[in-house]
C-alpha cells in the first residue's frame, strides 16, 4: 500500500467524557467491533478515577495497566484505528489536553440523564480552540433520561456547538426499543445484550413497514420527532464537522453495545484521517514523505525495576522506520531507534515501520520531553503543548540530605514528563511545585521515593496563580521586577514567572504595568 493510501485510512482519536458517562464501555464496544478484543470487561482496569486521594496506591497499581491501554490500535474493515485513552481523573487534567494535542478527532460521551457535566465542558474548550471535529455519543439510553431534544439543547448551550443528529431513540428506561439511523436511514432495533450486534432493518422513515416493526403510538412519534429533526437542524454537511463547527450526535447504550455500531461504521467514513500540524516554521502537512513527528506523553515506570520511561510520538507526517536516523531537534542530534513499540489494542510490539496518524513509543531513558520534535532532519517546533498556569503551590524539600542528589534528578525528569511544573524562586532560591490538583503532590512524593529513592517534603506557600510576564518595555520590566524581586521564579525553561498571592494582586499589577503581558498559558 502506497503512503497516501497508508495515511488516508487512519483514524486516529480520543473518547473523552466526564468520569462514569461511559467512556471506557464504550472504548471496550469499540475494541470488541474491531475484533481487537473478544470478550467485555478487557479495558475495565484502566479506569483511573473516583478514586479519593488516599487510594493513591490503588491508583499506582492500575497505572501499568494503563500503559497498556493508553493508546489501543486496530484494523476495522479497511481502516486503521488509534484510540487514545485519557485519564478520567480530573487532577490529571494537563495529561489529556496533551493527549487531545495528539488526535485529529474526539468522540464525546454523555450520559442521557445528566447531560452536560463540568469535565465535558472543559474538555470541550479544548477542542473548539483547536477547532477538532467532535462526535457526541448521548449514552445510557437503557436508563430514564433527559428529553432527546433537550439534551441536544444543552449541547448546544453549554459546549457552544451547533449539533446534527445522525441517529435518534425510540423512547428511553425500560420502553427503550431503538434508534432509527438517520445518516443510513435504517432502523436499528434494540434487545438488551452485551455482545451480540442487534437487529438492523433498512427502512425509509415513512416506509409503512415501520408500523411492523413498532407500535402505531411509536412510529408515529418517531416520524414526527424526526420530520422536526429535518426541520430544525440544518442538513448534515461533512466539510461543517470536519472544520469543527458541526457536531453530529448518536444515541445508543454502550453497556447494551447498543448504537455503537452505527457510530463506529459512520465514524470511520466521516471522521478525518490525519490533519495538517502547524509547527513554528511552517504547516506540515501528513503526506509529506519527510517524517516529523512530536513527543506528546512520556510514561515512566513501566517496569519499576529499571527505571524506563516510554516517549509516545505522534507521528505528523510520513513514514517513520526502525533503525532509521531521525533529527531530535533540541538536542540537534540525530537518533535511531532499535526497539520502537506500536501499540495494538492490548499487546505492545516492536514495529518497522509507522505513518502519520500512528502513535510510536520510544523507549527513554530520559532524552525526551514533552513537546519535543523529531524529523528527518528539518529543524521544526511543533506548538499546541502549552501548560497552563497551575493552581496549587507547595515548597519541595529534600527529607534526606544523602539523597540530595536522586531528589534533584528525579524533580527533573518527573517535569520533563509533565507531572507538574517546576518554578524556582528568584528570591530566596526555593523550588516550587505547581499542580492542577492535589493528586500530583501524591503522584510526586511516591513516585520520588519508589523510583529515584529520594524523599521529599512538602512546605506550604500561599499563592494564587503563576504567570509567564514579558514586555517590550525594558524599563517597565525592570521596575516591575524590582518591585516584585520577591514573588519572581523562572519556569524550567528559565523563563520570567510572576507569583502572585491573590487575584487582587494580580489584578493590580495587571492595572498597573499596563506594558508587561501576563500569560497564562506557556504558549504565547
Ligand atoms: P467512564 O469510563 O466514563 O468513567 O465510565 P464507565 O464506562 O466506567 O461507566 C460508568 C458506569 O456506567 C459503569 O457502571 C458502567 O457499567 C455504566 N454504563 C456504561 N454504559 C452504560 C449504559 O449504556 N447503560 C447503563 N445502564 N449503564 C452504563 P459501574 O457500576 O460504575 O461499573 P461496573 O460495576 O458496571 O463496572
Amino acid at each position: 500500500m502506497n503512503l497516501k493510501k497508508e495515511i488516508e485510512r487512519r483514524r486516529t482519536f480520543a473518547v473523552i467524557s466526564h468520569p462514569d458517562a461511559g467512556k471506557t464501555t464504550l472504548t471496550e464496544k469499540l475494541l470488541l467491533f474491531g475484533g481487537a478484543i473478544h470478550v467485555a470487561g478487557a479495558v475495565k482496569s484502566n479506569k483511573i478515577k473516583k478514586t479519593a486521594t488516599s487510594d493513591w496506591m490503588e491508583i499506582e497499581k492500575q497505572r501499568g495497566i494503563s500503559v497498556a491501554t493508553s493508546v489501543m490500535g486496530f484494523d476495522y474493515e479497511d481502516y486503521k484505528i488509534n484510540i487514545l485513552d485519557t485519564p478520567g481523573h480530573q487532577d490529571f487534567a494537563e495529561d489529556t489536553f496533551r493527549t487531545l494535542t495528539a488526535v485529529d478527532s474526539v468522540i464525546v460521551v454523555v450520559d442521557v440523564a445528566k447531560g452536560v457535566e463540568t469535565q465535558t465542558r472543559r474538555l470541550m474548550e479544548v477542542c473548539r480552540m483547536r477547532n477538532t471535529p467532535v462526535m457526541v455519543f448521548v449514552n445510557k439510553l437503557d436508563r430514564e433520561g433527559k428529553d432527546p431534544f433537550e439534551i441536544l439543547d444543552e449541547l448546544e448551550e453549554e459546549l457552544q456547538i451547533n449539533v446534527r443528529p445522525l441517529s435518534w431513540p425510540i423512547d428511553m428506561g425500560d420502553r427503550f426499543r431503538g434508534v432509527y439511523n438517520l445518516y443510513r436511514g435504517s432502523l436499528d432495533l434494540y434487545k438488551p445484550s452485551k455482545q451480540v450486534v442487534t437487529e438492523s432493518v433498512q427502512l425509509e422513515i415513512d416506509s409503512p413497514d415501520l408500523d411492523k416493526h413498532l407500535s402505531p403510538d411509536l412510529s408515529k412519534t418517531l416520524r414526527n420527532e424526526v420530520e422536526l429533526i429535518t426541520e430544525v437542524y440544518p442538513e448534515f454537511d461533512r466539510e461543517e464537522y470536519l472544520a469543527g463547527k458541526l457536531t453530529p450526535v448518536f444515541f445508543g447504550s454502550a453497556l447494551n453495545n447498543f448504537g455503537v455500531k452505527e457510530l463506529l461504521d459512520c465514524f470511520v467514513e466521516i471522521a478525518p484521517s490525519p490533519r495538517k500540524v502547524e509547527a513554528e516554521e511552517r504547516v506540515v502537512e501528513p503526506l509529506e514523505e519527510a517524517f516529523t513527528g512530536f513527543v506528546f506523553k512520556i510514561h515512566a515506570n513501566m517496569d519499576p525495576n529499571h527505571r524506563s520511561r516510554i516517549a509516545f510520538v505522534k507521528v505528523c507526517s510520513g513514514k517513520f522506520e526502525r533503525n532509521v536516523n531521525y533529527k531530535h531537534v533540541r538536542f540537534n542530534r540525530m537518533m535511531k531507534f532499535s526497539s520502537p513499540t506500536a501499540f495494538m489494542a492490548q499487546k505492545k510490539e516492536i514495529l518497522d515501520e509507522a505513518y502519520a496518524g500512528d502513535i510510536v513509543g520510544l523507549p527513554d531513558t530520559g532524552n525526551f520531553m514533552i513537546g519535543d520534535t523529531l524529523t528527518s532532519g528539518e529543524d521544526l517546533h511543533f506548538k499546541g503543548l502549552p501548560s497552563f498556569s497551575p493552581e496549587m503551590f507547595k515548597y519541595i524539600e529534600n527529607a534526606d540530605p544523602l539523597k540530595s542528589k536522586q531528589l534533584q534528578k528525579g524533580v527533573e525528569q518527573l517535569m520533563d514528563e509533565g507531572v507538574a511544573q517546576l518554578f524556582t524562586n528568584q528570591f530566596n532560591g526555593r523550588r516550587i511545585i505547581g499542580t492542577v490538583g492535589q493528586l500530583q503532590f501524591e503522584v510526586i512524593e511516591y513516585r520520588l521515593l519508589h523510583e529515584y529513592g529520594a524523599q521529599c517534603r512538602w512546605e506550604p506557600i500561599h499563592l494564587y496563580k503563576a504567570c509567564w510576564i514579558e514586555s517590550d518595555d525594558q524599563e517597565q520590566l525592570a521596575d516591575f521586577k524590582k518591585r516584585k524581586y520577591q514573588y519572581l521564579a523562572k519556569d524550567k525553561q528559565g523563563r520570567d514567572v510572576f507569583l502572585a498571592e491573590s487575584r487582587y494582586i494580580l489584578m493590580m499589577a495587571q492595572q498597573d504595568f499596563k506594558n508587561i503581558r501576563f500569560h497564562f498559558s506557556s504558549e504565547y
